[in-house]
């Protein structure tokens, strides 16, 4: 039993018919349900049902003063260890993606720091829009975990994507989240993430197509799990969710700084950036001109960048210390060798060539080698193997033989 407060939020769509039942179930785990229904929400299910089942008063109008009086909005925001927000409809994904107030479910989402939950419902066409997408992309960087929609019948006669996931499976993945959540409690974890950029000249530099999202995920699965997060993103554009500290860099060398003030604070350190190995030996302070140049090639003199993943594993007090592996060949084998040499705790491998899982894509495949055993987890969003790959290590670095 995890015995939660979970302030469940009612869009106005045909599955919240269903609430009724979801309150029920997560009534029976052991938590307390506060029902806040949308005035489209009203128009599905009865407030006279809701406080039924929940036991609780129902929450509809943000200026309602003698419900204000008992709790008020903010600290409805503050009583909920989870905002469920089932069904969510387009229109309240939109108004959360671009932050309104305009009611008490908005209001409550802007006021809460609870983990955000959206279980998606709608007609396939509006859940497959770009706009929808679009909203739903931005919540999923803003830290929201997203349940469902399933595909299958719909209420309007459409097959597609856009049902409400059932409440069953609904509170079993609250019951996996919330396991989850406690595994990482009381460490700091250090995660890198992003390319890093070494200049030629003021307008040129080395670099590679890492997007930086694994290794942001990392830092998101961490931090659900419970761990004070500090991420080291080299140059790239992707917001970071409230609570995890970021510190922006450049360069490998700002890198390896970086990581070296925060590394004697850190329980864990993921290492996902792709460092550059090499820089230019020396930057021209001015733009390179290629009229000035006697020859029509250029050669480059390159150097050595520091390996901050192997200063980390030499130090006499280490983290435990996960290194990842972008492979385009013989992609375990050198994995494997690079857990060895470097002196790693664990290694995730990933096959870069495949375009489907690559540095840009949304998904990922790996297989993760310890010193114990190793896993493969399929193709699935990088979140989805942030998850579990946070979730293995948790379970690794205290009970090693059992894995
Ligand atoms: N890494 C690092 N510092 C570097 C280079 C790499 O910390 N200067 C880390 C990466 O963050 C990753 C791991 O080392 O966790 C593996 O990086 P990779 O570039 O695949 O390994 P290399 O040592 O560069 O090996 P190779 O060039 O032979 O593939």
């Amino acid at each position: 039993m995890h015995n939660k407060h979970i302030l469940l939020g009612i869009g106005g769509g045909i599955s919240a018919y269903k609430t009724p039942d979801l309150i029920r179930k997560l009534v029976d785990k052991g938590h307390q349900v506060i029902p806040v229904l949308t005035d489209a929400g009203s128009k599905f299910v009865t407030s006279q049902t809701l406080a039924a089942v929940s036991n609780n008063r129902v929450r509809q109008d943000l200026w309602d003063e003698e419900a204000e009086r008992s709790m008020g909005h903010i600290e409805l925001g503050r009583w909920a260890d989870v905002l469920l927000i089932a069904p969510a409809t387009a229109d309240l994904i939109a108004r959360m993606a671009s932050g309104h107030a305009n009611d008490l479910l908005a209001t409550v989402h802007l006021a809460t720091q609870a983990q955000v939950v959206v279980a998606p419902a709608m007609n396939q066409a509006m859940w497959l829009h770009v706009a929808t997408q679009r909203n739903i992309s931005q919540l999923k960087a803003d830290g929201v975990h997203v349940i469902g929609p399933e595909h299958g019948d719909q209420a309007c006669g459409d097959v597609g994507p856009g049902r409400m996931t059932e409440p069953s499976s609904i509170v079993e993945q609250l019951d996996d989240m919330f396991a989850e959540e406690s595994s990482l409690a009381g460490l700091k974890v250090l995660v890198t993430t992003g390319p890093t950029r070494e200049a030629i000249d003021p307008v040129r530099y080395i670099s590679n197509s890492s997007s930086g999202r694994q290794g942001l995920a990392i830092a998101k699965a961490a931090h659900r799990q419970g761990a004070t997060v500090t991420l080291i993103c080299g140059p790239m554009d992707l917001p970071t969710p409230s609570g995890i500290e970021r510190v922006n860099v450049q360069t490998a060398a700002e890198m390896k700084d970086a990581v070296m003030a925060k590394i004697a604070q850190s329980d864990i350190f993921f290492s996902v950036a792709a460092v550059s190995d090499y820089r230019p030996a020396v930057q021209s302070p001015t733009k390179i001109k290629k009229h000035a140049q006697n020859s029509d090639s250029m050669t480059l003199q390159l150097e050595q960048t520091d390996d901050i993943l192997q200063m980390v594993t030499s130090l006499e007090s280490r983290p435990f210390t996960v290194g990842f592996a972008a492979e385009t060949n013989n992609v375990l084998e050198f994995g494997r060798e690079k857990l060895q040499r470097k002196n790693l705790d664990a290694i995730v491998i990933n096959d870069v060539s495949n375009e489907s899982i690559g540095f840009e894509s949304e998904n990922n495949a790996v297989t993760v080698v310890t010193r114990h055993g190793e896993f493969n987890l399929p193709m699935q969003s990088k979140d989805d193997i942030a998850r579990r790959v946070v979730a293995a290590i948790a379970a690794i670095r205290l009970e090693p033989l059992h894995v």
